[in-house]
């Protein structure tokens, strides 16, 4: 009789071990595998307080990148244009949205036409991209050696709302400069 029941208990307490071994790895995998990329520490881009799209600019418009960020092959920072930048069509030559079918052009446009924005910087666009202070980052270099804007920022002429899409953390600098001949002494990129 208790030979029996063990015969029969084994197997039983066997197969539900089985089970519950099975149950928990598939839910300590399943939470694992739904975790964001925790290496890549970037996501959408931030909404901004104009809904400026890139794709319009760049793509109907045919505007180059360094017409509005103006700086990037010379400075440090690669420099967001000033309204008055942006005046130059959406006042003067009045592209105002009107023509256009979409709802929220015209609205977005009269916020730098009309007077809802004054003084010297009156847009606090939201920054995408930002390094820690303890490190320096210059466009400069990076331009003159060839490389393109895409390189680190990806195909922005495509974006409605930019976002960042390349890690550049401390190990993708470092490497890129290692494979490029470039310095990699902790003082070149930390002050
Ligand atoms: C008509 C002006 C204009 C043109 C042309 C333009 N940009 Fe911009 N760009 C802006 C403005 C305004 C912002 C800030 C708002 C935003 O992030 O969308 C910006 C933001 C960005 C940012 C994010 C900055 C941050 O906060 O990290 C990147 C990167 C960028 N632009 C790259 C490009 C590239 C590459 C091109 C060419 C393919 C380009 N831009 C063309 C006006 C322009
Ligand atoms: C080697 C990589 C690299 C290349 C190439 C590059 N960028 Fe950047 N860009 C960065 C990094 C990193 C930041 C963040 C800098 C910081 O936070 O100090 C940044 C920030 C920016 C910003 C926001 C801050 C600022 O500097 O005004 C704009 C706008 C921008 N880039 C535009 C451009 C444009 C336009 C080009 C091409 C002409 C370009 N970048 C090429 C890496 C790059
Ligand atoms: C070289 C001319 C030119 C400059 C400079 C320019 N834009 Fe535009 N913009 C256009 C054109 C063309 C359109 C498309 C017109 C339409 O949708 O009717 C447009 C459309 C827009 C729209 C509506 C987009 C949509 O379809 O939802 C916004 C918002 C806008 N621009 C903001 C800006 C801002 C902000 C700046 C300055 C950073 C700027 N523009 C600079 C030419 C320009
Ligand atoms: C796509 C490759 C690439 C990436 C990514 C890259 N760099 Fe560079 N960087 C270079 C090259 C190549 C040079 C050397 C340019 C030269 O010799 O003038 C350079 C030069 C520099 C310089 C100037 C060095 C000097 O003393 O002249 C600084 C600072 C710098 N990079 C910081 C960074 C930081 C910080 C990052 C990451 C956020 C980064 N770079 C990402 C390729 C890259
Ligand atoms: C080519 C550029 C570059 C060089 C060279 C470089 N760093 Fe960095 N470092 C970065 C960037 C970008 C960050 C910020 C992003 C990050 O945390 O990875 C950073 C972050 C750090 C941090 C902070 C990490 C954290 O978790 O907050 C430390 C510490 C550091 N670096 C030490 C060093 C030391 C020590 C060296 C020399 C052996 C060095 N770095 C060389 C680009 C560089």
């Amino acid at each position: 009789m208790g030979n029996t029941l063990i015969k029969i208990a084994v197997p039983v307490i066997g197969l539900a071990a089985a089970l519950v071994i099975a149950l928990v790895g598939y839910f300590v995998v399943q939470s694992w595998w739904s975790q964001p990329p925790a290496v890549l520490g970037f996501g959408d881009g931030p909404t901004q307080p104009i809904a400026f799209p890139h794709t319009v600019h760049v793509t109907t418009a045919g505007l180059d990148c360094q017409f509005c960020h103006r700086t990037v092959s010379t400075d440090e920072a690669a420099g967001v244009p000033a309204v008055a930048q942006c005046r130059f069509c959406h006042d003067f030559t009045r592209i105002t949205g009107e023509q256009s079918e979409s709802p929220t052009a015209e609205a977005e446009i009269a916020k730098l036409i009309g007077d809802l924005i004054e003084g010297p910087d009156p847009v606090n666009w939201a920054r995408v991209h930002r390094l820690p202070d303890h490190v320096q980052f210059v466009h400069a270099p990076h331009i003159q050696q060839g490389f393109s804007c895409s390189t680190c920022h990806g195909d922005i002429a495509s974006m409605e709302v930019v976002e960042q899409v390349r890690n550049l953390k401390m190990r993708d600098c470092v490497d890129c400069h290692r494979n490029n001949e470039a310095p990699t002494d902790c003082t070149t990129c930390h002050y």
